[in-house]
Parts: C-alpha cells; sequence; structure tokens
C-alpha cells in the first residue's frame, strides 16, 4: 500500500519527523519562517495529514483546500490558532501537545517573575553598557520573592506546575478556576479566590489560561489600576488575554512595577511603547524551548498524526465528540 503523504509546516525537532518518516512520505518547509498563507494553501493540498504550528490559522477555508486531510496534529498545546468548531462540524480530529511542555513552561514563568521582580535583564543591561561603580545601597531595588503572595489566574496543568515550585519560596498561593485544586490547596496551602480579590492581593500575576472569547483582554487598564502598584505581571499563556496598549500605559503611570512577556496580543509584533520601558521583560514565546520538551512536542504530534492516518482517534484529541456521533 502506498504511504500517505503528510506536509509538517515548518522543521520541527528530528525525533518528530524521523517517527513520520517511517510510515509516511513527508515533506515539511524548507525555510525558517511560518509559512504565509498562499503557501500553507498550496502545501496542504492533496496531503493526507498536516502537522501544523501555532503561528498557522487553520480555518474553514484550509479545511476546503486539504479536503484529503485525515487530520490536523497542533505542535503546540494552545490550539487557538485553529478554527475547532468547524473542524468537528466537518469530522476532521485535531490534536495537540499537552502534558509534555508542563514544567518548562513553568519553569519559563518562573524566570521571567524573578528577572523581572530582581530586574536581573536591566541589571545586566546596565553592567553592558554603563561604566560601573561598584557597589551601591539604591542600585537595583527590586521586589522580594519569599513570603509575598503569587495570584495563579488558571490553575490547569501549567498554571498548578508554576504554584507547586513555589514551596521553595514560602509563598501564599492563590489561585482562581472553574475549579477546586485539590494538590494545590494540600501541596501549597493554595486558596481559590474571586478573579478580583486575585489582582488586588497578589505581588505576583501569572497568566495560565486559554485565549478564549472570554479571556480576550481579561487583563486591561481598569484590572491593571487594581493591582499593587508594587506588582508583577507575568504571562506564558497568549498575549490577546492582556491588552498590551492599556499594559503599557499602566507601567508608564507606575500603576503596576513590572510586567514579564513570553507571548504578544499581535505576535510577532509588539504594540508601540512596550519595548522603550525598562520595567519590562520580554522574551520570544520561548516558554516551552527546552530540549526535552520540544522533543517530545514532536514525537507527540508525530504519533497523535499516525493515529489520525489510521482512521483512530489520536491520544490527545481535542475535538473527540466526532467519534462520538
Ligand atoms: C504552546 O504549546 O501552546 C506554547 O505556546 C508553545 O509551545
Amino acid at each position: 500500500m502506498d504511504k500517505p503523504n503528510v506536509y509538517v509546516t515548518r522543521m520541527i525537532p528530528m525525533e518528530g519527523i524521523d517517527l513520520l518518516k517511517e510510515h509516511c512520505n513527508v515533506e515539511v518547509n524548507g525555510e525558517d519562517r511560518p509559512l504565509r498563507r498562499d503557501e500553507l494553501l498550496k502545501n496542504v493540498k492533496g496531503k493526507d495529514g498536516i502537522l501544523c504550528l501555532l503561528t498557522d490559522r487553520i480555518d474553514a477555508e484550509v479545511f476546503d483546500t486539504a479536503l484529503t486531510a485525515k487530520g490536523f496534529a497542533n505542535y503546540a498545546v494552545g490550539f487557538d490558532n485553529i478554527d475547532v468548531e468547524e473542524a468537528t462540524k466537518r469530522r476532521i480530529p485535531i490534536s495537540n501537545t499537552p502534558g509534555v511542555l508542563t514544567d518548562a513552561t513553568a519553569e519559563m514563568a518562573w524566570a521571567l517573575l524573578f528577572a523581572v521582580g530582581r530586574r536581573v535583564v536591566e541589571s545586566d543591561r546596565f553592567m553592558r553598557t554603563v561604566e560601573w561603580s561598584g557597589w551601591g545601597p539604591l542600585q537595583f531595588i527590586g521586589g522580594d520573592v519569599t513570603g509575598k503572595t503569587l495570584g495563579i489566574i488558571g490553575a490547569g496543568r501549567i498554571g498548578t506546575a508554576m504554584a507547586l515550585k513555589s514551596k521553595g519560596f514560602a509563598m501564599k498561593v492563590l489561585y482562581t478556576n472553574t475549579t477546586v485544586n485539590e494538590v494545590l490547596e494540600k501541596e501549597v496551602g493554595a486558596r481559590k479566590v474571586s478573579f478580583e480579590q486575585l489582582i488586588k492581593q497578589a505581588d505576583y500575576v501569572s497568566i495560565h489560561v486559554p485565549l478564549l472569547p472570554e479571556t480576550r483582554h481579561l487583563i486591561n487598564g481598569e484590572v491593571l489600576r487594581k493591582m499593587k502598584p508594587t506588582a508583577y505581571l507575568i504571562n506564558t499563556s497568549r498575549g490577546p488575554v492582556v491588552n498590551e496598549a492599556e499594559l503599557v500605559a499602566a507601567l508608564r503611570e507606575g500603576e503596576i512595577a513590572g510586567a514579564a512577556l513570553d507571548v504578544y496580543e499581535f505576535e510577532p509584533r509588539m504594540v508601540a511603547g512596550l519595548t522603550d520601558l525598562d520595567n519590562v521583560v520580554i522574551t520570544p514565546h520561548t516558554a516551552s524551548a527546552t530540549k526535552d520538551a520540544r522533543t517530545n512536542m514532536a514525537v507527540k504530534a508525530a504519533n497523535n498524526l499516525l493515529a489520525m492516518l489510521k482512521g483512530k482517534r489520536p491520544p490527545d484529541c481535542i475535538n473527540p465528540v466526532i467519534y462520538e456521533r
């Protein structure tokens, strides 16, 4: 029997590609950049399966073009780039890569927390550009971490991992979530509070919700004004959860002490003024960029796609309802 033809929209770690190659003819976007829309449409045509990235918009037009595709395996845990409702209507399976990037992302949230709170990046910039005159009692005073209050917005897999890692810093942990998180309550004495209570009381607010219509601009000017002026915001979830223009204004006005962002509202573009601010740390959506996490994501995405090609339900199916009808 002929091998199925699959398309990978950008190079991923070789372990995933090799796994696909054992069973399929694999074509990979040869450019190290996201595909333009016309390229995406051209390349998915006639393929049996697609391994796509969070930078690819997968919608009705793509489904209309990739008519022979038996499924789409997203190389990410987030899947707001995919019109899952449309896929479900058409009974096209969609998968993501949960679990394997949880710790890597939580670790990055901590790296950002320290970077902005203890002014690591700002200090590094200073050391490289200014002739340092030596130790100074008032130099680069930042926020304390030990004993302070950590606010976790969204206590799912990654939010939980971030909160659990606070143990060593004896932090008071507050969280918002639709359900009580027993693990957090038991392990770190966390308390489920209202969104309002969390933003008013937390010294560090870390966002871990998916991008949904109801979470878009969850953090806006009004919310930022309610935060402590000494508080920091950390975002490793999705950019549009924060109204970036209003964040810039709040940072300028000193309404909060700082922000550390790995994701952006208009990715890859950043809103005007963000990069001019010293109290901001910015990284290029690299929270899951560790060797193990990215390799395991590749293997997971490949396994999901292989299952779809066999007409089986993929292990990480986002729309399992398609198998129930
Ligand atoms: C995800 O998986 O959703 C991250 O944003 C990238 O790894």
